[in-house]
């Protein structure tokens, strides 16, 4: 986990959006705006989602407002080309949607053990993770997150997490300092129980990181280089 600077609301403290704000992006999607522009008119967008023309008309100002949609007007036409914010929302709705039906998401690779530059230790001992820790995933974490590198392949799948449900750890302010939010995973590696850490906000690019109430180098005789195998699930 890395100090910086006050960043926007973690995922779950974002607003949901309302049913019509998900109703249009979806239509518009479906139109192929999540990929290039697509000319309608508002009775357009209101006949099929079943809405007066004056109705449509409100909610693409609105989503167009909120940084959803961009909207170009060419007379009583309109291109219309869906935000990486609007994208984000559907992909997030879709998540919910996949939890639902197929249940928690789970993935396995197999990383490097490797060693950090020691901030694991100084974060993990931090009060203000200590407690959350505690309380949040059951135990209290070792002082210091594992360090497995991954290779490209291994890294596209963890980095699937992004978009899953997962344990979260709040950021804090301390000693005049910002300390980053984190969600947590529930993890084995090598068969033991842990967490694999996601900081909202990482500098190791290829390298994943797990806390443990144990020291795994020692419960598992890990030394750099070690191959470990790791499964991930949603919550
Ligand atoms: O130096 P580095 O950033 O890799 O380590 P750290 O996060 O400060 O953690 C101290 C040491 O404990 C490192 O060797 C970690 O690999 C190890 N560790 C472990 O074996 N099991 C844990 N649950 C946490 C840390």
């Amino acid at each position: 986990m890395t100090p910086r600077p006050a960043r926007r609301a973690a995922r779950p403290d974002r607003p949901r959006p309302q049913g019509e704000t998900l109703a249009v992006l979806k239509l518009l999607a479906s139109s192929g705006a999540d990929h290039t522009p697509v000319v309608l008119t508002s009775r357009e967008v209101g006949d099929r989602l079943g809405v007066s023309q004056q109705a449509a008309d409100r909610y693409l100002v609105a989503l167009e407002g909120a940084g959803l949609v961009d909207r170009a007007l060419a007379q009583r036409r309109q291109r219309l080309q869906l935000t990486p914010a609007a994208m984000e929302l559907l992909r997030t709705e879709y998540h919910s949607y996949r939890r639902i039906f197929e249940g928690p998401a789970t993935v396995a690779f197999s990383g490097d053990v490797t060693s950090g530059l020691g901030e694991g230790r100084y974060y993990l001992s931090q009060p203000g993770y200590v407690v959350q820790f505690t309380e949040r995933l059951g135990y209290t974490p070792y002082p210091g997150t594992l360090n497995v590198r991954l290779a490209a392949p291994a890294l596209r799948k963890a980095g699937l997490v992004a978009t899953w449900s997962g344990i979260r750890i709040d950021g804090f302010q301390a000693s005049g300092r910002t300390f980053g939010g984190a969600t947590c995973f529930p993890a084995r590696l090598r068969g033991r129980s842990c967490h694999l850490i996601h900081p909202d906000r990482s500098h190791y690019k290829d390298v994943v990181e797990f806390v443990a109430a144990e020291r795994l180098r020692d419960s598992l005789h890990l030394k750099d280089g070690d191959r470990v195998e790791v499964s991930l699930a949603e919550t």
